[in-house]
């Protein structure tokens, strides 16, 4: 077992163990008391490991009750949130209950915007399921809802009681959903270490719970000097801002991982062109993005990212801050004018 502390504005614990969502009960029952545990999660994740789940958790002495939503992004809406928070008050639960993540990042930004709000805050055990939740949605208590106008634009920082991540849910996740999570590891490689970047060249389903625990100190560290992203957090926005006009341009149709890819690939290339980063990353990363099938190449031009980041919430009025390479396993944060980044969007174009 590998055990990393985040030192946030509340401190926790990410147990990362192969075969801990069926011992789960014992853990959070060591953490949280109450009497009463909402269990969240979606159809297919329930089908694998809710039954589960949810008899360690009465094992452990809790009352269960369980929400289930249907998987995807079109279930993290306002009309979900909602019903969600009716169940959590016809349930009764109280302010010393806790509601359970059990699943992705939908799950989780979905149940732990619920447990933020309901009672003014109920405490939150993620059990991620999903490579991506395991290292990176699941730990650094950002939570959301997505509005008719965009992603995530309603939520809250709050962070969990616990998180338990079971290395052997990864055997039941489609390749297509473990490539999606492939990408944010490799991000974490090129925004903080070279090591990593190494040892992915061995394939990761081997090393997973080593990989795992890396991603997770890393983003310990960022979290726990800027909790509320108003400065280096955003070193793990990295390809993402070319990667959300990518899934804006696409109308959500390139999942979030593969669009993150292709934006890590064309900062790269640009960064490498601009000569701010050494020669040889962009094949480096390339030849990695492969390796866990993932694209490299931008679908879109640089007018229609353009008009896409003009619409991204990161952007603060005339500036950009994108996140560039600038040393093997190290970016950096630049401040940019759309007319600079407009620039920067040309050299994307291989
Ligand atoms: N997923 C980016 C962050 O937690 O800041």
């Amino acid at each position: 077992m590998k055990t990393i502390h985040v030192n946030a504005s509340r401190q926790y614990d990410v147990c990362i163990r192969r075969g801990s969502l069926a011992r789960c009960g014992g853990d959070i029952r060591a953490v949280n008391g109450g009497t009463a545990a909402a269990l969240v999660t979606d159809r297919t994740v329930d089908g694998l490991y809710g039954q589960t789940v949810e008899q360690s958790l009465q094992a452990a002495g809790y009352r269960t009750v369980k929400f289930i939503i249907e998987p995807g992004e079109q279930s993290k809406n306002g009309e979900n949130f909602l019903k969600l928070l009716n169940f959590l008050a016809e349930n009764q639960l109280t302010r010393s209950d806790l509601v359970v993540a059990l699943g992705g990042g939908v799950v989780g930004d979905l149940a732990g915007f619920a447990a933020a709000s309901y009672l003014r805050g109920v405490a939150l055990v993620q059990l991620p399921t999903t490579l991506l939740a395991m290292v990176d949605s699941s730990v650094g208590g950002k939570t959301a809802i997505d509005l008719p106008a965009g992603k995530n634009l309603a939520g809250a920082f709050y962070q969990p009681s616990l998180v338990l991540c079971d290395p052997d849910a990864l055997d039941s996740l489609p390749e297509e959903i473990f490539s999606d999570g492939c990408a944010e590891v490799i991000k974490y490689g090129m925004i903080a270490d070279g090591d990593l970047l190494t040892a992915l060249k061995t394939p990761l389903r081997r090393q997973a719970e080593a990989v795992i625990a890396r991603c997770v100190e890393i983003k310990r560290d960022v979290v726990a000097q800027d909790e509320f992203d108003t400065g280096m957090r955003q070193l793990l926005n990295f390809g993402h801002t070319i990667g959300h006009g990518v899934e804006l341009c696409s109308g959500y149709t390139i999942s979030h991982g593969k669009a993150v890819a292709m934006g890590m690939a064309a900062v790269t290339v640009a960064a490498e062109r601009s000569e701010l980063c050494p020669d040889g990353l962009y094949w480096e990363l390339h030849d990695l993005l492969v390796q866990y099938g993932l694209p490299t190449q931008l679908p879109y031009g640089a007018q229609q990212l353009l008009q896409a980041a003009y619409r991204d919430k990161k952007r603060s009025g005339d500036e950009i801050h994108l996140v560039v390479p600038a040393l093997r396993g190290r970016c950096v944060i630049r401040n940019l004018t759309m007319e600079e980044f407009a620039v920067l969007l040309q050299l994307c174009d291989r």
